[in-house]
């Protein structure tokens, strides 16, 4: 955790213009700065840069944000990340962490990776002196040059139980950090420290940001009990479920190109990479998880599912394209022939040949229905009612609701269905997703929890604003002197805004009225997407003319005076809540004609509105 006073003191320093000047051409326009959108396809910038409120926005695409937003959305960073890159940029040093655990937990974090790093460039080396010759040569006769190995940093791990120990004890690494991440382990008997790959070729697997976070080893020899391949094991900074191999390689290629292709295995990307074909991503035997779609979904929401040809390849893909499909990307399947991986393609085709493949690569419910052909599943009436019942499954659990349609129709005309029964079809979606539903609580892939908070969170919009209320708020937000008038001087009180979205507004400026840019406290403070968007929205929308303002909304002001419309926006906003309640009351004089109360209620009322209008 940053403390707070640094995250403001960036954010005071880091100025919009620069951070966004530095990634994309910016012209001055009024008090503003235009340029194109780096997030969406224009050829007329509607990129806005406010710098008196230090923020960007789109009004082509929406996207909006702070200095660090731009960064996390620019360059895929999370947000700490974006804090960081921020902090170096103006020079402002982060204090570490001052309490004991988390200190000690993060600088032995920091050493894990530091001997990860060390062990890799071992390997590599290794790789270059005579016990690695054999290894070289394998990498070699697989076609793999020596740019290739270098930006893979492939290596071999000697056969030897003392080298490489040796090697990082020399540099001071303790037992705990070495068998921490994966690189040692004790012996049962005598406790001594063991290098887990051994006499192997070394694959280094990375994070995004080009961290060595653990290993793939893989077994040259002859010896028929080893295993193929041997892995980092599980550990606090290596997760199996969440890598995904050659993503810092490929995340450029990915972000450029729109989409990433998805293999199984090292050599399928290294291949792939090395002829060019450089947004390859590898989900290195594991089969793929939501956790590797997020960290793709970083870079694009396209994916194009290249596993291997035979069967067990296909049925992976099926499952791939399935879970991306649940987590809103789209998908496509590349499927090669039966005797083909990626790898062994590329090394006997041109490059021309594998982008038909990509060229040819099949929709999800193409590749389905021609699964289902090959297993000769599509002949009967009932057959092809259970192939359409598990296609309109997956369907139905796509998140964006506008696509399933799309799906239905096309696999509609793929099976050459007739209105009535592609209608029969959507006609079934209410009960096919009620059994969704009842699957997903248990189906651990899918995060209920996240899927509902989106769901349940109120979503506040500036639409629903009052003029007033919006005028208002629009007024005291990027004036603190202004805020300060209406909560100490005027009758404003929470309870007489009309909209949740105004309540939601004022109970925060309330909450943040003490700070002197209240717009970047709560887009730093604040964790709700949609709240953020809301102020940056309302802060940045055209400056409307006080002046029109005030003749839009009654109010006779001859010279602007920001105190006086103050003043008079919250006696309007009251007189509209007073002339709800009025109307209100005017139903219940007429159920209750005998009843005073209901009489002296609403005189006191006419008397409240007529004492208002009298003030403005
Ligand atoms: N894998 C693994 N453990 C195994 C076998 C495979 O971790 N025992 C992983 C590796 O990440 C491997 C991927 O699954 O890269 C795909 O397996 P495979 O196709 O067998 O490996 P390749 O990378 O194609 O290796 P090679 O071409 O050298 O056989
Ligand atoms: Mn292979």
């Amino acid at each position: 955790m940053i403390p707070k006073e640094i995250i403001s003191r960036i954010l005071d320093t880091a100025n919009i213009v620069d951070v966004v000047g530095e990634y994309i051409r910016l012209q001055r326009k009024g008090a503003n700065y235009v340029g194109l959108c780096p997030f969406h396809n224009e050829k007329t910038p509607s990129f806005t840069v406010s710098p008196t409120k230090n923020i960007f926005k789109c009004f082509g695409c929406g996207k909006s944000g702070n200095p660090i937003n731009f960064l996390m959305e620019y360059n895929s960073l999370t947000y700490l990340e974006a804090i960081k890159e921020l902090a170096n940029k103006y020079n402002i040093p982060i204090p570490k962490d001052n309490s004991v655990y988390s200190k000690e937990s993060s600088d032995k974090i920091d050493l894990m990776y530091a001997a990860l790093d060390d062990a890799a460039k071992f390997f590599n080396n290794k790789l270059f002196e005579n016990q690695g010759i054999e290894t070289l040569q394998y990498f070699k006769n697989r076609n793999f040059d020596i740019n290739t190995i270098s930006t893979f940093l492939l290596g071999y791990a000697p056969d030897s139980y003392n080298d490489l120990i040796n090697y990082l004890k020399q540099k001071n690494y303790n037992n705990d950090i070495l068998i921490s991440n994966g690189i040692a382990y004790l012996s049962e008997k005598n406790e001594t420290l063991i290098p887990r790959f051994r006499n192997r070729a070394i694959f280094p697997i990375r994070d995004f940001i080009g961290r060595v976070i653990g290993f793939g080893a893989r077994y040259l020899g002859e010896d028929k009990n080893q295993a193929k391949y041997i892995n980092s094991p599980q550990n606090e900074i290596y997760d199996k479920s969440r890598v995904l191999y050659g993503i810092f390689e490929s995340k450029n290629d990915i972000r450029n190109k729109g989409f990433a292709i998805l293999v199984e295995g090292y050599a399928d990307v290294i291949s792939l990479f090395q002829r060019g074909i450089r947004n390859v991503v590898a989900t290195s035997g594991t089969a793929l998880t939501t956790q590797q779609l997020k960290l793709l979904s970083r870079f694009t929401n396209k994916i194009y599912i290249c596993y291997d040809g035979d069967e067990a390849g296909q049925k992976a893909s099926e499952s791939a394209a399935e879970l991306s499909l649940i987590n809103g990307l789209d998908v496509k399947i590349i499927t090669l022939p039966d005797t083909d991986d990626p790898d062994t393609f590329i090394n006997n085709n041109s490059i021309e040949k594998f982008e038909k493949y990509i060229d040819n690569s099949k929709t999800y419910i193409k590749f389905k229905i021609s699964r289902f052909k090959k297993q000769n599943l599509l002949n009967t009436p009932l057959e092809l009612s259970n192939a359409i019942k598990s296609i309109i499954n997956v369907i139905y659990r796509i998140p964006d609701e506008l696509q399933h349609d799309f799906y239905i129709n096309e696999l509609a005309s793929e099976l050459n269905l007739s209105p009535e029964q592609l209608k029969k079809i959507k006609e079934s979606k209410s009960s096919i997703l009620k059994n969704i539903d009842k699957e997903a609580n248990i189906a651990k892939n899918i995060n209920l929890e996240e899927i509902n908070k989106e769901k349940s969170s109120f979503q506040y919009k500036l639409e629903d604003l009052l003029p007033e209320e919006k005028f208002l708020a629009k007024l005291v937000l990027n004036n603190s002197e202004n805020l300060l008038h209406l909560f100490e001087y005027t009758n404003f009180s929470y309870d007489m805004l009309i909209s949740k979205t105004a309540q939601k507004i004022f109970e925060l400026l309330a909450n943040y009225s003490e700070s002197n840019s209240i717009l970047n406290e709560i887009l730093s403070n604040e964790s709700d997407d949609n709240i953020k968007k809301l102020f940056i929205d309302l802060s940045i929308e055209q400056e409307t003319p006080s002046e029109n303002w005030a003749k839009m909304l009654n109010l006779e002001i001859k010279a602007p005076n920001t105190i006086k419309i103050i003043t008079d926006c919250v006696n309007k906003i009251q007189i509209r809540k007073l002339e709800n309640h009025f109307k209100e009351l005017k139903i219940l004089v007429a159920k209750e004609p005998e009843n005073p109360i209901h009489i002296q209620r609403l005189n006191d009322i006419i008397k409240r509105i007529n004492e208002l209008k009298n003030t403005t």
